[in-house]
């Protein structure tokens, strides 16, 4: 069994303040998006994990491996092999393993015949990762707590939702503790999150990111590649903890930007009984000088 592991961007992004457990508490409204890895299931003689992608880790470390140990704690699962076919970048806020942890927990379900029910699944979701949980939304999702406290978000119209755009990756990354950790709480604009989900009822969607601040002090190159995007799009915002952006209406024709990777995208949406999936697959990547050289 072959099933596509979305990841996700933030349309906007609110850190209320620091919690006593180490954990910020977020209000974030959620999009799942086309740019997606594949996961391949199939019952073994042994537990197994393997991947495409030889420096990521396929040990304990992994989320993948986690939520196979976390499903199999709960549920009789016997032995099987999961092999991830990596197209998303790590340490991008883009939440690619979060997804991979999502989709395992919904493929092993499936294997053994819908043993557990969704709220169960997301549960299991939320103990491995703030955003795991998202994932079993309907792909739109107003989140708060640490972002595992799950809002579908139903769209009075059904288009505004429906969008595509660009996410831009630095071919640096950042790592989310990190960027938490060098977020000044006291100093972020006090903007409403209601007001700004409101906003997307309207013809003019609030969209920011309260981390940019920290993500552009720890990496100031964040600063001059968010510059070079506004020349071509009319919004430009870091997802998560970055190091990516989502990049909608564009000006003109989309141009390769330098030590920059452009990869189109479309937002998505989940049927409550199935998994994610895309009719187009989105493959055609716009690379930029450090890429196409490599
Ligand atoms: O939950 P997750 O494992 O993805 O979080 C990684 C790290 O990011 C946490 O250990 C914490 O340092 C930080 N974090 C936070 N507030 C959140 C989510 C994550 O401070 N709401």
């Amino acid at each position: 069994m072959r099933l596509f592991s979305p990841s996700k961007i933030n349309l906007f992004f609110r850190v209320l303040q620091k919690r006593n457990d180490g954990y910020h508490e977020i209000v974030s409204l959620f999009q799942a998006i086309d740019f997606f890895d594949f996961l391949e299931f199939k019952f073994s003689d042994e537990d197994r994990l393997t991947c495409t992608d030889s420096t990521l880790a396929c040990d304990s470390t992994n989320l993948i491996y986690q939520a196979r140990e976390i499903f199999r704690s709960q549920f009789p699962l016997p032995p099987v092999h999961i092999h991830l076919i990596k197209q998303i970048p790590i340490q991008s806020g883009l939440g690619g393993g979060s997804g991979n942890a999502a989709t395992t927990l919904w493929g092993l379900n499936r294997l053994l015949k819908g043993i557990a029910s969704e709220e169960q699944l997301r549960d299991m979701g939320a103990q491995l990762g703030s955003d795991v949980a998202f994932f079993f939304s309907s792909g739109t999702a107003y989140c708060t707590g640490r972002g595992e406290k799950i809002d579908s978000v139903m769209p009075p119209d059904q288009d505004v939702f429906s969008f595509s755009g660009w996410i831009a990756k630095p071919v640096f990354g950042l790592s989310t503790p990190l960027v938490y950790k060098n977020t000044f709480v006291d100093g972020l604009p006090c903007r409403d999150p209601l007001l700004a989900l409101r906003s997307f009822s309207t013809d003019s969607p609030l969209y920011f990111n309260d981390l940019e601040i920290s993500s552009f002090q720890l990496e100031p190159r964040l600063i001059a590649i968010k510059e070079q995007l506004l020349q071509q799009f009319k919004t430009v915002v870091m997802t998560g903890s970055g190091t990516a952006f989502f990049c909608l209406h564009p000006f003109k024709e989309v141009q390769p930007i330098k030590k920059l990777v452009l990869h189109p995208f479309s937002s998505l949406r989940r049927d409550p009984a199935g998994w994610y999936c895309a009719s187009v697959a989105c493959s055609a990547t716009l690379e930029g000088y450090t890429q196409v050289k490599k």
